[in-house]
C-alpha cells in the first residue's frame, strides 16, 4: 500500500488505538493486512474496537492491551505483549493524548498528567520499541502524534502546548538518532493533524463542524504523505511550515519538504 512498512503481514501497535484518529489509523492497518495491537488506557473502548476491527480482518491479526503510555512500566508489558503474540513491531504509532484543558496556575496534577500522557506518552514508546526495530534491520516506522499548538504556541491551554512542543522536540531528536544509526531503516515522523473532529474535540457536538476533518481523512492523508516520500512531518496546515526553522525547512506546493536527500526504505 503505502509505505514499505506498511504491507501485509507487518505488525503495527497504536496506542490511543481505542478511538478517534488512532482507530482509524488501527482500521487502515488492519485493511492493508496488517496485524494490528490496539493500545489504550479505557478497556471497556478497547472492546468496541476490537468488535468494529472484525468487519476489517480476522481475530487472528487484532490483539487489544489495556496501557498506560505515561507509565513505563505499562509500556515495557506492552512491547513485551505483542512480542510474544506477533513476534515484532514494524510500525509504531504513539499516538495516545489527552487536552483537558489547563491554565498557567493550574494545580500541578493537572499539568503533570497532560505532560505525563502526551510527552512522557510518546518518549516512553520510543524508547522501548526503537531498539528491537533498529536491530531487526528492517524497514519501520515510528509515528509520532504532535500537534499544531506545539509548534505555534497559541495562548490557552499551556500545558498542552508545552506537552506537544516535547513530542516535536523529542520526534526531531529520535529522528536524527535514527539517520545516525548505521543500517537502521527504521524512520520516525512527527504527525500534526488539523482539527479533526473526535472525542477530544467534540465538546458536547454531535454533528462535525464545518472545517473540521474525520479521523479518517487524517490517515488517509497521513498515508498519502508516507506514499509521496518519506516526509519528516506530515501536517495539512499551512500554518504550520511558516513557524517552523525556513533554515532547515523548504517550503513547496502547501507540503513541506525536508530540506535534505531522502531517507533510505
Ligand atoms: P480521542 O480522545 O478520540 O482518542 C485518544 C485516545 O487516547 C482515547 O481512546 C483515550 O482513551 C486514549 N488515551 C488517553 N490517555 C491514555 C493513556 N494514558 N494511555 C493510553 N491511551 C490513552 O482523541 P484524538 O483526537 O483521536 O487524538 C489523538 C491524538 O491526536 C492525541 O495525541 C491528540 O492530542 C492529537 N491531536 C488531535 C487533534 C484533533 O483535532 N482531534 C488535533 C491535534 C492533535
Amino acid at each position: 500500500m503505502s509505505h514499505p512498512a506498511i504491507v501485509k503481514d507487518n505488525v503495527a501497535v497504536i496506542t490511543g488505538g481505542a478511538a478517534g484518529i488512532g482507530f482509524a489509523a488501527a482500521a487502515a492497518f488492519a485493511r492493508a493486512g496488517m496485524k494490528v495491537c490496539i493500545a489504550d488506557v479505557d478497556e471497556a473502548r478497547l472492546a468496541e474496537a476490537a468488535t468494529k476491527l472484525s468487519s476489517v480482518t480476522s481475530a487472528a491479526n487484532v490483539m487489544t492491551s489495556a496501557v498506560d503510555v505515561s507509565k513505563i512500566e505499562s509500556v515495557t508489558e506492552l512491547e513485551r505483549a505483542v512480542h510474544e503474540r506477533f513476534g515484532r513491531t514494524d510500525v509504531l504509532m504513539n499516538n495516545a493524548g489527552i487536552q483537558p484543558g489547563s491554565t498557567l496556575f493550574d494545580a500541578p496534577d493537572n499539568w503533570q498528567r497532560i505532560i505525563a500522557v502526551n510527552m512522557w506518552g510518546i518518549i516512553n514508546g520510543s524508547r522501548i520499541f526503537a531498539p528491537n526495530m533498529i536491530a531487526r534491520g528492517k524497514c519501520g516506522l515510528i509515528i509520532n502524534t504532535g500537534s499544531k499548538q506545539g509548534i505555534t504556541t497559541p495562548p490557552g491551554d499551556p500545558a498542552y502546548n508545552v506537552s506537544k512542543a516535547g513530542v516535536k522536540a523529542f520526534t526531531e531528536a529520535l529522528q536524527h538518532e535514527l539517520r545516525n544509526t548505521k543500517d537502521c531503516r527504521v524512520t520516525a515522523h512527527l504527525l500534526i493533524p488539523g482539527f479533526v473532529f473526535t472525542g477530544l474535540t467534540a465538546k458536547g457536538r454531535t454533528e462535525k463542524p464545518a472545517g473540521a476533518w474525520t479521523p479518517e481523512q487524517t490517515v488517509d492523508f497521513m498515508l498519502a504523505r508516507l506514499e509521496a516520500g518519506d516526509f519528516y512531518i506530515l501536517c495539512p496546515d499551512n500554518d504550520v511550515p511558516r513557524a517552523l526553522d525556513e533554515k532547515r525547512m523548504l517550503w513547496a506546493a502547501g507540503d513541506i519538504v525536508e530540506n535534505r536527500p531522502p531517507l533510505s526504505r
